[in-house]
């Protein structure tokens, strides 16, 4: 087959129909994961807040948040009817706010538009705010049998190598071409769609993984392209790499008796909506606009997909009334990062009572968290 033929790649697709899907069922009802809790349910509304959760978090940090949520919101009206705060307080630490935001702006449109019920197919479901493709797929998959495949990140790494396919995934028609073979192998009875939509997750997250695959013990390993080369952790190919960026920040701990001086992020971009402290785009900027800051920390890295924030700490504090408007407005006049408004001064009881959402490492200073 020419390397980049995707009428060739789908013709394989269906020669390996329905040995594939059939494998890798049988491979996931003995050996694949099965006790994870959002597989104990067919509930929509579970399987979409597991989805989201783990769409850039492992699953044993979504554990906790997964069970917290549930039992704060048992169903998506009570999450639509909830504040955005209240939801962005308990999403804390999970990162990616725009996931929270979108999750409160779904269970909305869930009951607005739908009568508080997820609608029955993939094709709707990817009308609701941030529920892509494969979410989409997933949720249909698992809790309607709906006979469409997922395609996230682990499952183009598994259908690259079993199908051999060495297209450019940064080329959306060999995007595309994957995303067509991947629908030719779903199993023809719909009764097999959650073992094998769970089966492509855990193979991608059990054996077939980005380095160092375990082969020898893979349900598909005698028809696995990739493995016939002698080098499967080539597949899959993705040129245009995202080059990961840095950026630093010097941060301002300032308190005045038992409040500390926040600022909140606008409604966009990242961290949108949350509480930080003012953040300086050098040190120098930092001391002009504070010129004694008393105490300094360790700098923390925060690490998010296209970037590595190294944020330093320093600290201030002054007795309560004391300080002037003319010197807050110099700090906020040095205030590198984009915010609503001034700031304000905001009581650590109110901090420790979860009434300001915080990112995570604000949220680790501040109330040691
Ligand atoms: N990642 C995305 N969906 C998942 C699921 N249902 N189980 C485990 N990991 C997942």
């Amino acid at each position: 087959m020419s390397e980049f033929d995707s009428a060739a790649l789908l013709e394989r697709a269906i020669r390996l129909h329905p040995d594939l899907p059939d494998r890798l069922v049988a491979w996931q009802r003995t050996q694949g994961r099965h006790h994870l809790p959002w597989q104990q349910t067919r509930d929509p509304y579970r399987v979409w807040l597991s989805e989201i959760m783990l769409q850039q978090t492992q699953v044993s940090t979504v554990l906790g948040y997964y069970e917290r949520f549930l039992s704060r919101f048992p169903s998506v009206v009570d999450l639509a009817n909830a504040e955005l705060d209240e939801v962005l307080n308990l999403w804390s630490g999970l990162g990616y706010y725009s996931r929270a935001r979108n999750l409160h702006r779904c269970a909305q449109a869930v009951r607005d538009l739908h009568g508080g019920h997820f609608p029955g197919s993939a094709l709707e479901l990817q009308g609701l705010p941030g529920i892509g493709p494969s979410t989409a797929a997933a949720i249909a998959a698992f809790c309607f049998g709906e006979r469409i495949s997922i395609m996230d990140g682990n499952v183009r790494r598994v259908l690259s190598r079993v199908l051999g396919w060495e297209g450019d995934l940064a080329l959306r028609a060999h995007e595309r071409a994957l995303t067509d073979a991947a629908q030719r192998l779903v199993p023809r009875d719909a009764s097999d769609m959650v073992p094998y939509t769970q089966g492509l997750m855990d193979l991608g997250a059990t054996l077939c993984t980005p380095r160092k695959p375990a082969c020898l013990t893979c349900p598909w390993s005698d028809l696995c392209e990739g493995r016939k080369t002698g080098e499967p952790e080539r597949l899959p190919v993705k040129t245009n790499k995202l080059k990961r960026g840095r950026r630093e920040n010097w941060c301002l701990w300032l308190e005045q008796g038992d409040a500390v001086w926040l600022v909140q992020r606008p409604h966009t971009g990242i961290w949108s909506g949350l509480w930080t402290l003012p953040m300086f785009a050098s040190e120098a900027d930092l001391h002009a606009a504070w010129p004694h800051p008393t105490e300094a920390q360790p700098p923390l890295t925060h690490v998010l997909t296209h970037l590595d924030w190294r944020l330093h700490l320093a600290r201030a504090r002054t007795p309560a009334g004391s300080i002037t408007d003319k010197a807050l407005s110099a700090v906020m006049a040095k205030v590198s990062e984009p915010r609503l408004g001034e700031g304000q001064w905001v009581p650590m009881a109110a901090l420790l009572a979860g009434e300001r959402a915080l990112p995570k490492p604000f949220q680790r200073w501040l109330i040691g968290d």
